[in-house]
């Protein structure tokens, strides 16, 4: 039997936690990985800024800003395009947190309990005859869940991520699962269960010392770097005490492993056939910065122009905002139907309609005009009361494609024409909602 190939499009979702200045393994772990598979045509990817994240390690507010800033202009210059991608700030999204309660309250404690990074604190803390949780926040204890609000809001199929991420990722599965199955749903699952996507060959790039390249062990070669000063880490980079001319093992070896991620199959051969060769390694390490160098100089001067103009990159996450919650608000409208927070109002109507008058007190868009000229809509209830009101618009045709979009996409369409709406408020939102579920 022959296998049927899915041409679905897949989601792919990644974050990034804005605590620190991005190295280069967050580029050839995260960053790299990530804008290759958004070139891809079945793929449809969402990449953010993990910003509610970085809180809880880091308490200095300038520098998780400084932090956003650089790596939002490292994933630009690095190629991310926003208008191919859903390219956001995790705290422009308030349906994440909103999530996350939901989420939390069909999460196992114990689950959490057994989180490496929480585990390893109470270890830390055992260790040194503290108490278990001492220092631990509430914070690092529901990182598993607000991570898994993240993926789930979005549906997403493949993280990609790197392995000490793996945990997390299938705790977001477990979460997905207790979730569609308290609140089971007929016709179809709440939430897809996410898949860790793991780039086989560059794993865990190493750092200065040899250990993984990270933040917390201050081993890191910073993406941005000049090129003078990459010239200098690497120099700093630890190998053995073999002269040249002596052959020396790719085996272990940080240098071998850091040019490997840049080089290609030829590259990396050659480099393998110097090493048993004896290249010393002040040569070794002027072909790594040649190869790292050539790759990221063409980055380099769009991530600088970038990062002196903040409100450019602002106006982009905004805009990166508005497209996430296009999906995110009617989903998670949708999820809290599910859960029983849903507006009284619909269920009064449903109380009193009986099966003959549905049709008649249903709500309705009316259209008209005004002396000033101008076309505007208003959206009244069965009862004739006015839910939401338009301001003036140029043509009637315009008014229309208004409304023609209002009642295709639901409240979710509210957010695209907000500047021709009168505000409402989350209660006449909720109304709103009712109102255009019924004549859906
Ligand atoms: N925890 C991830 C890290 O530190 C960052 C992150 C937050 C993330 N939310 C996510 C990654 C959702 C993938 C999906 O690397």
């Amino acid at each position: 039997m022959s296998k049927q190939i899915s041409r679905a499009i897949s989601r792919v979702l990644t974050g990034i936690t804005t605590s620190g200045t991005p190295h280069l393994g967050n580029y050839v772990g995260s960053i790299r990985p990530s804008v290759r598979a958004s070139l891809s045509h079945d793929v449809q990817s969402f990449y953010f800024l993990a910003d509610y994240h970085a809180l809880i390690k880091i308490g200095e507010p300038a520098r998780v800003q400084r932090s956003t800033l650089e790596i939002a202009a490292s994933w630009l210059a690095a190629g991310v395009d926003p208008e191919r991608v859903t390219f956001y700030r995790q705290s422009d999204i308030p349906e994440i947190p909103e999530l996350t309660w939901l989420l939390t309250c069909v999460t196992g404690k114990g689950m959490l309990n057994r989180a490496h990074a929480y585990k390893a604190s109470v270890d830390k803390n055992n260790a040194a005859g503290n108490d278990p949780d001492a220092d631990v926040t509430a914070g690092l204890f529901m990182y598993p869940v607000l991570m898994a609000a993240d993926i789930l809001l979005f549906n997403a199929h493949k993280v990609p991520v790197g392995r000490d991420q793996i945990q997390h990722i299938e705790m977001a599965r477990d979460i997905a699962q207790s979730f569609n199955y308290r609140y089971k749903n007929n016709d179809k699952d709440h939430f897809t269960l996410p898949e860790a996507e793991i780039e086989a060959s560059v794993a865990t790039l190493p750092g200065l010392d040899g250990r993984k390249m990270s933040k917390s062990y201050d081993n890191t070669i910073p993406l941005f770097a000049s090129s003078a000063e990459l010239k200098k880490l690497i120099a700093a980079i630890v190998t053995d005490s073999r002269p040249p001319g002596e052959p020396k093992d790719t085996e272990g070896s940080a240098l071998y492993q850091i040019y490997q991620a840049f080089a290609s199959a030829e590259e990396a051969q050659t480099m393998q056939a110097a090493y048993k060769n004896g290249i010393g390694w002040g040569d070794a390490k002027r072909m790594l910065f040649e190869r790292i160098d050539s790759e990221v100089a063409p980055m380099r001067d769009k991530y600088e122009s970038l990062m002196n103009n903040p409100a450019q990159i602002e106006a982009i996450l905004l805009k990166g905002a508005d497209k996430a919650r296009q999906i995110a608000t009617p989903f998670m409208h949708s999820l809290r139907q599910s859960v029983g927070l849903r507006g009284l109002g619909g269920l009064q109507v449903a109380a009193k309609s009986d099966k003959k008058s549905v049709k008649a007190e249903s709500a309705s868009f009316k259209q008209y005009r005004e002396a000033d000229g101008k076309f505007y809509f208003k959206l009244v209830d069965a009862q004739a009361k006015v839910l939401l009101q338009s301001t003036g618009f140029e043509s009637p045709k315009e008014a229309g494609q208004v409304i023609l979009h209002i009642k295709t996409q639901g409240i979710s369409g509210l957010s695209t024409w907000s500047s021709h709406l009168n505000p409402s408020s989350a209660e006449e939102l909720s109304l709103i909602n009712d109102a255009l579920r019924q004549m859906m």
